[in-house]
């Protein structure tokens, strides 16, 4: 498999559970590598255009609202085949459906407040990518 790019987002849950290195953690050892990364307060603004494809679900007000409830931690990470592991490492969206030892069984309790977000294709990795980074914000070793 090729090396990719995905953005990852700790959410506001997370953040407030203190578990963002045990998360970050996780990246890592399965072969992800962290290659940008900031804290950020987002605003309505950020987070709904973040979440753009979702605006006309019934979810999308509460959604932004937890979004920007507290800070979160977005990076990229890059690896073999990033997006997909990435999506494995964190579990189903709700977490009553999350397969054990993935991030959202271990580190969220409902589909609304679930610990993390990552890109689900190719497509949406770019676009994510570039929402939060500049080329020169981003670090391959
Ligand atoms: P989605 O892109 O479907 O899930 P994922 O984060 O796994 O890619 O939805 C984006 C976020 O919207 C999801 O992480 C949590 C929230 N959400 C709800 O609050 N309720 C829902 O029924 C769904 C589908 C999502
Ligand atoms: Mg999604």
């Amino acid at each position: 498999m090729a090396t990719q790019r995905t953005l990852s987002i700790i959410k506001p849950d997370a953040v407030a559970k203190n578990a963002i290195g045990e998360i970050i953690s996780r990246f890592e050892k399965a072969g992800l590598q962290v290659v940008a990364a900031k804290m950020l307060k987002l605003d309505d603004d950020k987070a709904g255009g973040f979440y753009a494809e979702h605006k006309e679900r019934p979810f999308f007000k509460d959604l932004v609202g937890f979004m920007t409830s507290g800070p979160v931690v977005v990076q990229v990470l890059e690896g073999d085949d990033a997006i997909a592991k990435n999506r494995e490492l964190m579990g189903a969206t709700n977490p009553k459906e999350a397969a054990p030892g993935t991030i959202r069984a271990d580190f969220a309790e409902t589909i609304d407040a679930n610990a993390v977000h990552g890109s689900d294709s190719p497509e949406s990795a770019e676009r994510e990518i570039a929402y939060f980074f500049g080329a020169d914000e981003i670090c391959p070793r």
